[in-house]
């Protein structure tokens, strides 16, 4: 049934006007046991949900919606195989990636068989590119999907990766992206990694042009040994020039790509151990997604709490301050996962909703955010929660350093939600502002696989409450259409049949 038809949605819209005067402080000072009874363990991360604006009852409720909307049975099907993603007629087994071997049946045993053939090849791929040491540069061609999840994984390890060798992305058609790159770079020392999951992304497809010419017009001949492709299309890899390839499938989502050949640059920087220990880290997720009661559940109670904050209490937007200079590009990846996946307008059969979906994911590191954008979550006139990442050991000697760093996560969540009364001046805080604090033992490849699994099923629960389907993308294709007229015109130079701003635009830009 739909969310907002379900009788779980007119209560939890009563319960939220009985919430409006819901304070934080007076939420803990009545409950000895909020610390806890809203924290929740889950394979490699620990979450400190207190300082929500929930309460158990709005928890119940929430999972009554669960239940309501069929949650469950939805998740199930997406881990039998079922095409879910029904618009592309395809399953979303992004999961089964991170399977270990041999461990289903059924018509799973057959697919299953697949990953592992695969990934088997590309590990030991991945280990003969590490120990060649004419190789010392890798640059990962690719974008969105094919780029964020590597570029924000390789980056996560930084500490892991293996000395002598330099790890490139490149994702923009703007030109002065590679052509930057290239300046630095010698074609017997690098390798270009084709990474498209349909291979006709056309900024993928031009950059790899052009990586393709420069190699040439260096003297390189040897393409075999200096590009590799991660297709799904792998006859438009081999019609392109590029005889090594590693493939992946249509039930795996370019945003959930990380996890298949996409993720070669990781097991290359990390090694075929390490890109199995990311792998076995999701899984375990994956199983705790898949059999943890939904009240136990980490995946479902963030997805609930984010469908509780974008339709009930009107927040439209959430922030992630990830407090570990490794994870910077986690908003950015988030971003995708979340909004490709949830900024959907209709439902699974294409009618209208009158709810909000996705939220608007953005945010920076810490402690850097707090001396730019944290001065509007802690007096600005919008509800932002937050979402601190935080990792307890870090793997420097700067013991200082560290301790400062998770005294300020700790302090700001403390500062959103205590405030700071001044008599409603200057330098009044409000406090009473939402935070989620997400920890992790260390970064690991195991705890990032977990983390990452953690967010790609927090997806799923919200978007399958909202009666989506999270795993197309219709929105990105009009604007692709439309930059192929274009830049056909800029050539030409007809403007006819074009709208005036357009047209005047073109003009000024070809004069
Ligand atoms: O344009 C959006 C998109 O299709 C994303 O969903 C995807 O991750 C990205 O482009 C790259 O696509 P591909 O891997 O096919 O080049």
């Amino acid at each position: 049934m739909r969310c907002d038809l379900t009788p779980a949605w007119k209560n939890l819209q009563l319960h939220a006007q009985g919430f409006a005067g819901f304070d934080l402080r007076a939420a803990f000072a009545a409950d000895a046991a909020r610390a806890s009874s809203l924290s929740q363990a889950a394979p490699h991360v620990f979450a400190d949900l207190s300082k929500n604006h929930v309460d158990a009852a709005t928890e119940a409720l929430l999972q009554e919606l669960a239940r309501q909307t069929g949650l469950a049975a939805h998740r199930d099907a997406m881990f039998r195989g079922e095409h879910i993603n029904h618009t592309e007629d395809r399953a979303v087994m992004h999961w089964l990636l991170r399977q270990p071997e041999g461990t289903l049946g059924g018509s799973l045993a057959e697919p299953l068989a697949l990953v592992h053939g695969t990934l088997k090849p590309m590990l030991a791929y991945a280990e003969r590119v590490r120990a060649d040491a004419q190789i010392t540069d890798v640059v990962n061609i690719g974008i969105g999907g094919s780029d964020l999840g590597p570029q924000m994984a390789v980056l996560a390890m930084q500490d892991r990766v293996i000395p002598g060798k330099r790890f490139h992305f490149v994702s923009n058609v703007d030109g002065h992206e590679l052509a930057a790159l290239l300046r630095g770079l010698k074609a017997e020392n690098t390798l270009f990694l084709i990474a498209s999951k349909t291979f006709t992304t056309i900024e993928t497809m031009t950059n790899a042009r052009s990586a393709l010419g420069w190699f040439k017009a260096q003297g390189g001949t040897d393409v075999a040994h200096h590009f590799a492709a991660l297709t799904t299309n792998v006859g438009a890899a081999a019609a392109f020039g590029i005889t090594t390839t590693f493939g992946f499938w249509d039930w795996v989502g370019g945003r959930y790509s990380l996890w298949s050949a996409i993720g070669l640059p990781v097991a290359m920087a990390i090694g075929a151990q390490g890109f199995q220990d990311l792998l076995a880290g999701a899984h375990a997720m994956d199983q705790h997604f898949q059999n943890a009661p939904l009240k136990a559940n980490l995946p479902v109670r963030l997805g609930l709490l984010d469908v509780w904050y974008r339709n009930f209490l009107g927040y439209t937007s959430r922030s992630i301050a990830p407090y570990h200079s490794a994870l910077r590009r986690v908003p950015a990846y988030l971003q995708q996962l979340e909004m490709e996946s949830n900024g959907k307008r209709v439902d699974r059969n294409g009618h209208a909703l009158p709810y909000g979906t996705s939220p608007v994911l953005w945010g920076e590191p810490g402690t850097n955010g707090q001396h730019a954008y944290f001065q509007m979550l802690h007096q600005g006139t919008d509800t932002v929660p937050l979402e601190f990442i935080a990792v307890k050991k870090p793997t420097h000697q700067l013991k200082d350093h560290h301790e400062l760093l998770l005294a300020n996560a700790i302090a700001q969540a403390q500062a959103l939600m205590l405030g700071q009364s001044d008599a409603g001046g200057h330098k009044h805080f409000t406090g009473n502002r939402p935070s989620t604090f997400l920890l992790l033992e260390e970064l690991t490849p195991a705890s990032l696989g977990a983390l990452i699994a953690l967010q790609e099923h927090r997806v799923f629960v919200s978007g399958s409450v909202w009666g989506l389907n999270s795993f197309d993308q219709w929105g990105v294709e009009l604007g692709k259409v439309l930059a192929k007229d274009i830049h056909a015109r800029m050539l030409s130079g007809d403007v006819a049949g074009l709208d005036a701003s357009t047209g005047a635009l073109l003009q000024r830009l070809r004069d």
